[in-house]
């Protein structure tokens, strides 16, 4: 028997943009619908499947394609995946998601000036010292999806406004507030 194949919702975007709250909300949500559900994130991945991985683009291209690995794997075998990675260069997204069973593109924005602001990890204050090589959006790349699948931008929305247009988009019935 083959299962019906899953989904991959992949959320690229600047550090501290949302991508792994906007992640972790819908995996809640999902989860609470009793969909079979897994999360990927980039800073989890890096500590295990692709741990001792740099900056560097390759090394971020590396990365990227394990997680699009995996991610495939779940998505075969019925499960909904969401990664949260920032996944900078727009060729090797386009090329991993255009392998993937049923791709959904979201990208998570909000500009520099207010990803700085915030500075969830406090590593833009390190990054613009000079402290951090190769960060992105500051001494890196960040190549923007030209027509993701959705485009959330989270300095404007509160994060359950995303979340509501994200399941809208995905289809999935928001029982908590039907
Ligand atoms: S990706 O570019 O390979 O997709 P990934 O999402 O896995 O990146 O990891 C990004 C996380 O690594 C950031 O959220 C941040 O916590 C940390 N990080 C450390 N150094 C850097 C850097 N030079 N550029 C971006 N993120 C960095």
């Amino acid at each position: 028997m083959t299962a019906t194949p899953g989904r991959v919702v992949w959320f690229t975007g600047l550090s501290g943009a949302g991508k792994s709250t906007l992640a972790s909300a819908l995996y809640e949500r999902l989860s609470a619908q009793g969909e079979r559900v897994e999360l990927l994130d980039g800073d989890a991945v890096r500590e295990n499947l692709s741990r001792g991985l740099g900056f560097s683009k390759a090394d971020r291209d590396t990365n990227v394609r394990r997680i699009a690995f995996v991610a495939g794997l779940l998505a075969r075998h019925g499960v909904t995946v969401l990664v949260s990675a920032i996944s900078p260069y727009r060729g090797t997204r386009d090329e991993v998601l255009a392998g993937l069973p049923n791709p959904v593109e979201v990208f998570v924005d909000a500009p520099l000036s207010v990803v700085t602001d915030r500075d969830v990890k406090g590593l833009y204050l390190k990054a613009l010292a000079g402290e951090i090589e190769h960060f992105t959006g500051v001494s890196d790349p960040y190549e923007a999806p030209l027509a993701p699948d959705l485009h959330l931008r989270t300095d404007r929305k509160t994060v359950e406004v995303c979340l509501t247009e994200l399941l809208e988009h995905l289809g999935v019935r928001d029982v908590a507030n039907a």
